[in-house]
Formats: structure tokens, C-alpha cells, sequence
């Protein structure tokens, strides 16, 4: 948190997808940003595949990805849903983000959402999610809820949010993490 009390939160979406759903779904929050919140989205591509003999020192993109998470207030993560659980992309990006020696994930708020096309909006992806959160040591917010099923329904083509309901649910997600956040880090 800077002196200004801003929160600064860094933004992780699950899919390399271009038109990504659960990307689309992190660009439309800077719509609905509480007031002193700002939202930076890291790009997962240039990550490598998690591999243990390359650790010391850490490759460049992986060294960057890390310093982010450190430097950020908070994380807002978007999950797809891969086969009942998350992607292979974010969980290599975690897995990246959990290893010693500074583990940047450890005590950090994360807020969590999900986009799918399937009829559970990312349910069982989250509850994998949390399940990893909770192993690093993160902090992630319990309620409320964000699950967008039938995200196909919830975008038009270029990706812009126009389902009301969502654009509402994300708004108090976000003002839930400001204030976890702050009782947190305070
Ligand atoms: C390998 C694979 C597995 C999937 N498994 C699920 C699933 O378990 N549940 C679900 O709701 N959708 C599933 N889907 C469909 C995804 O929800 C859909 O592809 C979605 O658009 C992925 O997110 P994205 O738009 O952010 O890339 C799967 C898609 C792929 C490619």
C-alpha cells in the first residue's frame, strides 16, 4: 500500500486465449475499480514451464512475475475451468510464485473468479484454487462469490461485459478486497 493508502492489485487471468473469456472478465473490472484501488494484469505467456533445475536464479520473466506479486497489495485472480480444476497455465504460474526463497504469495489477499462455458461458472476450479491458495499461505477472501456460466452469453464479440448481474457481483468483489485488504495490512 503506498503512503496514499492506494491499493494496488495485480490481476492474473488463467487463459492465454486471446479472446479469453477470464480475460475479458479482468479488463472489465477496471470498470467497476473502488475509488483508491488500482488494477495492473500480468501476462502469463512469457512464463516458462515450472522446472526445478531452473530455479537458481530464477529466469527472467519468472524473476519479473515474482517481483510483481511482492510489489502488489493484493492479487485478483480470474480461473478458467479445465476438466473440473484450474489451468495448467495458472497453476504453473503459482507454482513459479510459491517457491522459495521470498514465496510472494504467502499473506497476500487474493480475491478469486472464474468464467466458463459450462453450466458450474468455474465452481470446481475455485474450490482447487482456494485448496492451492490455502497450501502457499495466501490470504484469499472467502465471499463473496464470482461465477459466470454460459460466459458466452455474458460478453459480446470484442469482449466487453453485458450481463448487469456480473458487472454488479464484481463491483462487490472488489470492494470486498479493498476492505480485506486494508484490515489485513493494517
Ligand atoms: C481442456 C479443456 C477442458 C475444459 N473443461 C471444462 C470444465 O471442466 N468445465 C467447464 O465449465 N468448462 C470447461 N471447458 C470449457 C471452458 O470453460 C471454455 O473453453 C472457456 O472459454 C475457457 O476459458 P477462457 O475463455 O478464459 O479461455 C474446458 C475447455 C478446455 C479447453
Amino acid at each position: 500500500m503506498t503512503n496514499d493508502h492506494t491499493i494496488h492489485v495485480l490481476g492474473i487471468s488463467g487463459s492465454l486465449r486471446q479472446k479469453s473469456y477470464n480475460t475479458s472478465l479482468m479488463r472489465s473490472v477496471y470498470k467497476v475499480l473502488p475509488e483508491g484501488m488500482t488494477l495492473e494484469i500480468a501476462d502469463l505467456a512469457a512464463l516458462p514451464l515450472f522446472n526445478e533445475d531452473h530455479e537458481k536464479p530464477f529466469p527472467e520473466a519468472v524473476a519479473e512475475f515474482r517481483a510483481r506479486i511482492a510489489q502488489a497489495d493484493a492479487l485478483l485472480i480470474a480461473t478458467p475451468e479445465y476438466n473440473s480444476s484450474i489451468s495448467g497455465v495458472l497453476k504453473n504460474a503459482l507454482d513459479w510464485a510459491s517457491r522459495a526463497p521470498q514465496q510472494p504469495l504467502r499473506n497476500k489477499p487474493v480475491a478469486i473468479m472464474g468464467a466458463s462455458t459450462g453450466h458450474f461458472g468455474t465452481a470446481r476450479a475455485q474450490l482447487h484454487l482456494r485448496q492451492i491458495l490455502a497450501h502457499v499461505g495466501a490470504l484469499p477472501l472467502i465471499k463473496p462469490d464470482v461465477l459466470v456460466p454460459y460466459a458466452e452469453q455474458a460478453f459480446n464479440a470484442d469482449g466487453s461485459l453485458v450481463d448487469d448481474k456480473v458487472r454488479a457481483a464484481l463491483q462487490k468483489l472488489l470492494e470486498a478486497l479493498a476492505d480485506w485488504t486494508r484490515r489485513v495490512k493494517m
